[in-house]
């Protein structure tokens, strides 16, 4: 059940908007827009001053089962780019196609947002029922779907997010902490038993162990079977967990691929305001110093370890050397 993004274009017409873009577009020194040029009595793609273009015919597909990480500066459109997943937000051009059929048609957007499940930037904060469970049971509820099968459904969507079902289905959201509200949140999501998960910058705000739980409960979804298309700004974090990386520049479509292909560019990646992980900006800086590190894609562990038997190599063959 792929979803296929056919060059999809979406404008924002606020004018306000426009001017702080506008600033943002001077500031980093980016050309100005051109002025609007009309073709039957419609701006031309890009060329109506009244109009932002938050995504600029983007065309992509989604696969089944992949890991899909979107990257991009501030502004950029990833927000905007996932709210087409589940025809949340129709493109102004251009086609979101789910198993082949538009989305702009209703009974297919129905059906999508039926098995494309969205946490939102702060999910926590659309909680609102008394109880866990209550607040968990909203969307399946809403499916027609209540007794035991409701039940097994809550419990199952709590217990994928580390919740003991017992401890917390009678308790208000808002006496958990905070990581604990955000599980509940994303349960709820997983309680519509989605195939495809979308999540917006689902760590933000939360502290180093509470980002590593999180990260380890997206990765154990994603082995479990599920499409995961994560927004992050953490490009580690995507390098970690992404078989593939989406990366957006005012609203273009940048780079599409594997992280070891996305990161090569990393000289490209810094003009855009971007950055390689750590650990690859690293290789990349020893390489020119003259080590041989011959893995496209470093992370912490690995760059140590080739480091380390590189290093131990060196010692060894100067100890010979002098003997
Ligand atoms: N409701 C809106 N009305 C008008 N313009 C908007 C609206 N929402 C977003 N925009 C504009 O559309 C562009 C893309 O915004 P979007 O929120 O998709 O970016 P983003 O990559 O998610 O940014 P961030 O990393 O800050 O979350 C920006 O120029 C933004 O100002
Ligand atoms: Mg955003």
């Amino acid at each position: 059940m792929p979803l296929t993004f056919e060059g999809v274009s979406y404008s924002y017409t606020n004018p306000e908007h426009q001017k702080k873009r506008r600033a943002r577009r001077a500031k980093r020194g980016a050309a100005e827009e051109p002025p609007s040029v009309q073709a039957h009595g419609k701006p031309v793609w890009g060329t109506d001053p009244n109009a932002i273009w938050a995504l600029r015919d983007i065309s992509f597909q989604l696969r089944d089962g992949e890991f899909l990480g979107i990257a991009g500066h501030t502004g950029s459109g990833k927000s905007t780019l996932v709210q087409h997943l589940n025809g949340l937000v129709h493109p102004t051009r251009g086609r979101v196609l789910f198993a082949g059929r538009d989305v702009a048609d209703k009974r297919v957007a129905q059906e999508c947002r039926g098995q494309v499940g969205m946490v939102f930037q702060y999910p926590e904060h659309q909680l609102f029922a008394a109880t866990v469970y209550d607040d968990v049971a909203f969307g399946p509820r809403n499916l027609g779907i209540a007794g035991d099968e409701l039940e097994q459904r809550v419990r199952r969507a709590l217990e994928r997010v580390g919740l003991a079902f017992d401890d917390v289905r009678d308790k208000s959201p808002f006496e958990l902490s905070g990581g604990q509200q955000r599980r509940v949140a994303f349960a709820g999501v997983l309680a519509m038993e989605p195939r495809v998960l979308v999540l917006d910058e689902p760590m933000a705000g939360l502290d180093p162990v509470g980002r590593a739980e999180f990260l380890d409960l997206v990765a154990g979804l994603h082995a479990g079977g599920l499409t995961v298309v994560m927004v992050s700004h953490s490009m580690d974090d995507l390098a970690r967990l992404a078989d593939r990386i989406l990366v957006l520049n005012e609203g273009e479509l940048f780079a599409l691929g594997t992280p070891e292909e996305v990161f090569a560019r990393g000289e490209e990646l810094r003009a855009i305001g971007l950055d390689v992980p750590a650990a690859q900006r690293l290789a990349h800086e020893l390489r020119t110093c003259g080590f041989s590190l011959p893995r496209a894609l470093y992370d912490d562990e690995s760059l140590a370890d080739d480091l380390a038997a590189q290093l131990t190599g060196a010692a060894q063959a100067k100890g010979n050397a002098h003997a």
